[in-house]
């Protein structure tokens, strides 16, 4: 059975561009294979500093996924920094990765195109990142579009290693949904917790209600056809959470004219909210139970070790370590 793997990192709340590229796919995935999702506490180093925003972002992660659907009785479910192998993993990886590969790093090109001062551990997210990956002996890594390069890097590093060392890693593939590959946010631009566009998964019906009423939309009366209707990024985001007919017969009615943007976003609302019901009502029932939570990542945490200690065994050895 194929092995999937997948992290999120706790920087931030989850918004529904993680939902969709990310979670939703790995626990439609969760069935299928041999599903192993965990909390990436270690990767938001690098842009938090706050201990306590880190345990609260890991907890609040941790109730989300759940809420969601992640089943640990089929998927093994973690904190990242429960295995500290990884770390040692990094290093031995790391002293194969060429700087040039980590220099084209979009991400960090990006970050730093923005002003973030860089450290050593933004420039080496990758090498951790596929440290990650290869613990686990992992064959598929459903992420969103974004993550794409890191994935290249990664079997890039790993083919360095078996290179150099002998066949020791798999090397993995990337699982990317096309149709929902990038999610917009609310200014139309990629739905990213940095760039302040997020609709959240879980929240307040009042901020998000205000939100998604914010959208900004241009000044063409109701009354005008809109040719340009499947453009909307209210018709983009009702897709997600509408039946197909209802959001094509929302779509042909601004395209003909006569629907305002008003009510196009309301409805846009009342779809997303009532989309995730049944997963707010059971994020209440868990959080209501941290001890269980805690104990579902334990366990997770012991099972991911057993196949973590026994790759770190294979690649000690191949490298000539202890
Ligand atoms: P952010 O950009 O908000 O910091 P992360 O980088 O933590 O999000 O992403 C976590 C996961 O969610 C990754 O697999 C990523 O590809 C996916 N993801 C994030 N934003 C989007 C988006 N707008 N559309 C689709 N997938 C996304
Ligand atoms: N870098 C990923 C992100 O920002 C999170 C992540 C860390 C990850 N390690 C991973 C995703 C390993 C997939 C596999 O979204």
């Amino acid at each position: 059975m194929p092995r999937v793997l997948t992290g999120i990192t706790p920087s931030g709340t989850l918004h529904i561009g993680n939902y969709f590229g990310a979670m939703r796919p790995a626990i439609e995935l969760q069935a299928a294979g041999d599903a192993f999702y965990f909390i990436a506490d270690y990767h938001s180093m690098t842009s938090l500093t706050d201990a306590a925003e880190r345990l609260a972002y890991t907890q609040g992660i941790a109730l989300d996924w759940l809420a969601c659907g992640l089943d640990p009785t089929k998927a093994v479910f973690w904190r990242q920094s429960d295995v500290p192998e990884v770390c040692e993993l990094t290093w031995l990886l790391g002293s194969l990765t060429p700087m040039g590969l980590l220099e084209r790093a979009h991400s960090y090109k990006d970050k730093t195109a923005k002003g973030v001062s860089p450290n050593f551990g933004l420039f080496a997210y990758p090498v951790l990142m596929a440290a990650d990956i290869l613990l686990y002996d992992t064959h598929i890594v459903p992420v969103g579009k974004d993550q794409k390069q890191h994935l290249e890097m990664t079997r890039d590093i790993a083919i360095k290693f078996n290179q150099t060392y002998g066949e020791t890693l798999i090397v993995p593939e990337e699982r990317i949904a096309e149709s929902v590959a990038l999610i917009p946010g609310l200014d139309g631009q990629k739905m990213s917790k940095s760039y302040g566009n997020t609709i959240e998964i879980f929240g307040e019906e009042k901020v998000l209600r205000k939100k998604i009423m914010g959208i900004v939309m241009d000044s063409r009366t109701p009354a005008e056809p809109k040719p340009d209707a499947e453009q909307n990024l209210a018709i983009q985001l009702l897709k997600l959470f509408a039946p197909a007919e209802v959001a094509t017969d929302y779509e042909n009615r601004l395209r003909a004219g006569g629907l305002g943007y008003g009510d196009l976003k309301k409805a846009l609302f009342e779809h997303y909210w009532n989309f995730f019901s049944p997963y707010r009502v059971r994020r209440a029932e868990l959080a209501a139970q941290p001890e269980y939570v805690a104990q579902v990542l334990q366990d997770g945490a012991t099972r991911a070790r057993a196949v973590a200690s026994q790759v770190m065994v294979r690649a000690r050895r191949a490298c000539g370590l202890r």
